[in-house]
Order: C-alpha cells, then sequence, then structure tokens
C-alpha cells in the first residue's frame, strides 16, 4: 500500500524544504561526489566539520548532523551498498538504510523527510531494482508508525523518475 504520504518528484534534493534530507554518502561521511558533493555544497563547510566528528557510517547504517546551511534542519546521512552482481546481500542493505534512516528520522521528531535514490548512482545499483526496495521500505515504515507524516523521494533526472514511478505503481498495486 503506497499512502498519500509518499510522494515521488524530480528535482534537487538540497532545495528540499523539509525537516531531514538523505545524503547517499560513503563510509567516511567526509563527502564525495553526486548527491553527497550537492548537499555539502549546499550545506557549507559547518557540515563536514559535524561529520568529522562522526567516526564514519557502516553500509546500511545512518547518522544525523545539522543542515548547517540548508534548508533542512537534519542531514541524515547513509551509506547504501555498492552493486556487486546482486548476491552479496545488496538488497538487505539498501533496504536497511531506509529503514535505518525513518528511525533516526524519527527518533529526532522529524514529520517530513527527502530520499535520493540511494546507490544508483556511482555505486551503480540498478535503479529499476532499488526503486520498489526503497518504496516498499517506506511505505512499511510510514504505515505502521504515523511519527512521520511525509517522505519524498527526489528523483535526479527523468530516468530516475520513471523509474520510482513505475515503482510506484507496482508497489501500490500489492495492496
Ligand atoms: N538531488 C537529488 N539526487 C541527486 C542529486 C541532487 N542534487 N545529485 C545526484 N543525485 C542522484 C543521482 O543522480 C543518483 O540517482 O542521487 C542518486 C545517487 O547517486 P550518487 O550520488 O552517485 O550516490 P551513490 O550511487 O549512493 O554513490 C555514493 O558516490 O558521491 C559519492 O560520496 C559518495 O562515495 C559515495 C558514492
Amino acid at each position: 500500500m503506497l499512502g498519500t504520504a509518499i510522494e515521488v518528484v524530480e528535482g534537487d534534493i538540497t532545495r528540499q524544504r523539509v525537516d531531514a534530507i538523505v545524503n547517499a554518502a560513503n563510509a567516511s561521511l567526509l563527502g564525495g561526489g553526486g548527491v553527497d558533493g550537492a548537499i555539502h555544497r549546499a550545506a557549507g563547510p559547518g557540515l563536514l566539520a559535524e561529520c568529522r566528528t562522526l567516526g564514519g557510517c557502516p553500509t546500511g547504517e545512518a547518522r544525523i548532523t545539522g543542515g548547517h546551511d540548508l534548508p533542512a534542519r537534519f542531514v541524515i546521512h547513509t551509506v547504501g551498498p555498492v552493486w556487486r552482481g546482486g548476491t552479496h546481500g545488496e538488497d538487505e542493505l539498501l533496504a536497511r538504510c531506509y529503514r535505518n534512516s525513518l528511525v533516526l528520522a524519527k527518533q529526532h521528531g522529524v514529520k517530513t523527510i527527502a530520499f535520493p535514490s540511494i546507490s544508483t548512482g556511482a555505486y551503480g545499483f540498478p535503479v529499476r531494482r532499488a526503486a520498489p526496495i526503497a518504496l516498499r521500505e517506506i511505505a512499511a515504515f510510514l504505515t505502521r508508525d504515523k511519527a512521520i507524516h511525509r517522505a519524498t523521494i527526489v528523483c535526479f533526472g527523468p530516468e530516475t523518475l520513471l523509474a520510482y514511478e513505475d515503482a510506484a505503481v507496482e508497489v501500490g498495486d500489492e495492496g
């Protein structure tokens, strides 16, 4: 069941006016390219300074920082799996990224959260395999726990948008 609390949009996650945006980081949490680079550029140097105090993050887990110069109050940094063909637990590790980000968000009173398409860029996770995993995990959490009012998947480009829109229909039809 994909309730109205979940939306799929095209855009730039750094501009989302939500309580928390999620960053697709690497285990060092010290910045990178892609959405990680965009978030650090928009948040300013204070974000990296705060990330330095965290001591990294294992794949599948999440850590929270302030939003610094971003519109969002918080940044939740999660480390997605690198795609290695699909037989190394990548699906479960990706699901854990969404689940652990939502658990952490709830612990900090977050009501609105925006996710990028974790692992489907530099980490090579096929987006049409990742999208249903992401939406199922988010739908399961928001159906079970009303603490978080809205989750938005912010797709950067038409291919990702189409993949999540198609997955939203697929997951929504699962009842
Ligand atoms: N807003 C939303 N989504 C974005 C943005 C943005 N401003 N910029 C990029 N994206 C999208 C990409 O198009 C892709 O769909 O985020 C998705 C994830 O891609 P990556 O950022 O490459 O992240 P990932 O595949 O998880 O790889 C993580 O890349 O940037 C490094 O430090 C990061 O080492 C880590 C690795």
